[in-house]
C-alpha cells in the first residue's frame, strides 16, 4: 500500500467520509462499509462552501471536520468526547474511475480541506483498511474553533442556501450515524440536534386556541353551505 491509500498492484482507492459523505456517496464506489477512525473528534467547526453547505455566502452555514485528538485536548471545549471513534463510512472506489472521482472529490471538497491518511477499522473487525479523508485542519481559514453550543445551534438554525437548509445538514447527519452502528453516536452531534429541535419547537408558530377555534367555525360554514347548496338544487 503507498501513502496514498492506493494499492499499487490492486489500484485500490478506499475514501473515508465522516460528515455528507456518510449518506451522499461519492460516485463510482463498489463497496460501502461502516466503521470507525481514532485519534480524531469530530467537530461543527468549519464554516461550510455556501454551494453545497446552506449558507450564503455572506452569512454561510456550518459544516463537520476532524480535529486530531491531541491538538483538541488541549482546546477549551463545551463538550466533552467520550469515545476515541469517528464513525463514519468506507468507500472503495472502482479501480477504473479512481482518477474521475478524485477530480470529483477534489472539486466538491476543496475549502479549506486537505488530503490525509488514516487506518479505518471496518464495524464487522475485518482487517484495517488505509482511507483518504478530508479534514479542514485548525491552520485552514473555515476553521473556528470552539463554539459555543447553543449559539452554533441557532447558527445552523437560520442558515439557509441554494442547496437547502443547513439544519438538514445537521438532522442527516443525527439520523446518518445511528444507522451505522448501535455504538455510532456522537454526543457533540446529539446534542447540537436536540438544541435545534428545541429551537424549532421554541420558534415555530403554534397556532393560538382562538385561531382554531375560527377554522373549525369555517370548516362547519363550509359543509353547512354545501348541503344548503345540494338541498337547493333537489340533488
Ligand atoms: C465527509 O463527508 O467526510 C466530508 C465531506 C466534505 C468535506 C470533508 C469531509
Amino acid at each position: 500500500m503507498s501513502a496514498d491509500g492506493l494499492t499499487a498492484e490492486k489500484e485500490e482507492f478506499w475514501l473515508f467520509g465522516y460528515g455528507s459523505l456518510i449518506w451522499k456517496p461519492p460516485p463510482h464506489f463498489d463497496q460501502r462499509v461502516p466503521g470507525y477512525v481514532t485519534g480524531y473528534v469530530r467537530r461543527f467547526w468549519q464554516v461550510g462552501r455556501y454551494q453545497d453547505h446552506r449558507g450564503t455566502p455572506e452569512a454561510p452555514g456550518r459544516v463537520v471536520t476532524l480535529i486530531e485528538r491531541s491538538f483538541w485536548e488541549t482546546l477549551d471545549d463545551h463538550h466533552p468526547s467520550g469515545s476515541d471513534r469517528v464513525w463514519g463510512t468506507a468507500y472503495r472506489i472502482q479501480p477504473d474511475k479512481v482518477a474521475e472521482v478524485r477530480d470529483y472529490l477534489d472539486i466538491r471538497e476543496i475549502n479549506g480541506y486537505t488530503v490525509h491518511y488514516t487506518d479505518f477499522h471496518p464495524a464487522d473487525g475485518s482487517p484495517v483498511i488505509k482511507t483518504l479523508v478530508y479534514i479542514g485542519t485548525p491552520d485552514n481559514e473555515q476553521f473556528m474553533g470552539p463554539q459555543d453550543p447553543q449559539k452554533l445551534a441557532e447558527h445552523i438554525y437560520t442558515s439557509v442556501g441554494p442547496s437547502g437548509p443547513n439544519k438538514d445538514y445537521l438532522l442527516c447527519l443525527e439520523a446518518a450515524l445511528d444507522g451505522l452502528s448501535p455504538e455510532s453516536g456522537d454526543g457533540h452531534i446529539t446534542d447540537l440536534a436536540s438544541r435545534l429541535r428545541g429551537i424549532e419547537k421554541r420558534l415555530e408558530p403554534v397556532p393560538s386556541p382562538d385561531q382554531e377555534a375560527i377554522e373549525r367555525e369555517l370548516e362547519k360554514r363550509e359543509s353547512i353551505d354545501g348541503l344548503e347548496e345540494t338541498e337547493k338544487r333537489g340533488l
